[in-house]
């Protein structure tokens, strides 16, 4: 296990991932009933910018930093930006005072949770997962585990409150993780057939990718959504060029505030415009499946 967060913290990605999972836990607050979220691969919780690590990468001053400086304002980014307030003792964000602290995943996740509603966390590294033991330890909101993410997803779901999001965000250090993460979301779907499920991927290259998006299509579920930022044309495979979403049973409405969060995004990354994309489509955001 050698990928450590840390050193991206920040990145495009982590804010085109984390103003989406903020958007869906919003579609998720407007019924009253309780939701659980299950964050597989949670990482720390909370990151440093100004320890070594971001230092070293400086990932999160083209990521959260460029967001600081526009005055542009997409969708999720907001709700993301009061989450990151959230782990800065309550100080708004801004390029002029940017924060110390960045909010991982389930940061992002405890910052929109409502007292009836509940938190599973997993991480499998020794230290990380000790790191968000701390994080979360007296929170009775949150149930932090040590364990595989994938075991966590057979584990946890579905979980008592039938209503929730599934975040499953892996390092992508294995050579199978798609097939992996294909498996995970057929585990868990079948668990919780009725759940939001997100899963986040690289493109480096684009065949995995495509590999990827026909094997979902092909799993009889319906209602999947792609969701795509390419920062240059994925022409380098060595490179994270860009990334994607898959969500499994979107909320209403939030197909397009997706489209309007990857066009603005874009916009303040100076991402590829999306139709250079080469996935086929018009569109950086598309009905892998339908109804
Ligand atoms: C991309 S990072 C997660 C970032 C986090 N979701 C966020 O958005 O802030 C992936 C994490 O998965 C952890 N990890 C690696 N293999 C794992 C596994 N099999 N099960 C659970 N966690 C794992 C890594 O230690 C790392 O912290």
């Amino acid at each position: 296990m050698n990928y450590r967060h840390a050193f991206h913290a920040g990145n495009f990605a982590d804010i085109f991932k984390h103003a989406v999972i903020a958007l869906v836990l919003e579609y998720l607050k407007q019924k009253d009933t309780p939701f659980a979220v299950v964050d597989t691969h949670a990482g720390l919780g909370r990151y440093d910018l100004t320890a070594d690590e971001a230092e070293r990468t400086g990932e999160w001053r083209s990521g959260l930093g460029r967001v600081l400086a526009s005055s542009a304002r997409p969708p999720g980014v907001a709700l993301l930006l009061k989450a990151v307030a959230a782990v800065n003792g309550g100080q708004k964000p801004t390029a002029a005072r940017p924060p110390r602290w960045y909010p991982g995943s389930p940061r992002v996740a405890r910052a929109a949770l409502r007292a009836k509603d509940r938190l599973f966390a997993a991480e499998l590294h020794p230290e990380d997962s000790r790191a968000l033991e701390r994080e979360f330890g007296g929170d009775g909101h949150v149930v932090v585990k040590r364990m595989d993410g994938y075991e966590a997803i057979k584990a946890w779901l579905p979980p008592k409150e039938r209503r929730g999001m599934v975040l499953v965000d892996p390092p992508f250090e294995r050579k199978d993780e798609f097939a992996a993460l294909l498996k995970g979301l057929k585990d868990g779907y079948r668990r919780f057939a009725t759940g939001v499920f997100v899963l986040w991927y690289p493109i480096k290259d684009r065949r995995p990718v495509d590999g990827f998006h026909k094997n979902l299509a092909a799993t009889g579920m319906r209602r999947i959504l792609a969701a795509e930022l390419l920062l240059r044309p994925p022409s380098d495979p060595e490179t994270l060029n860009g990334c994607g979403l898959v969500i499994v049973n979107p909320p209403w409405k939030l197909e397009s505030d997706l489209a309007c969060l990857v066009a603005e995004l874009g916009e303040i990354f100076d991402a590829v415009p999306p139709k250079r994309s080469g996935h086929g489509q018009s569109s950086a955001v598309w009905r892998l499946v339908g109804e």
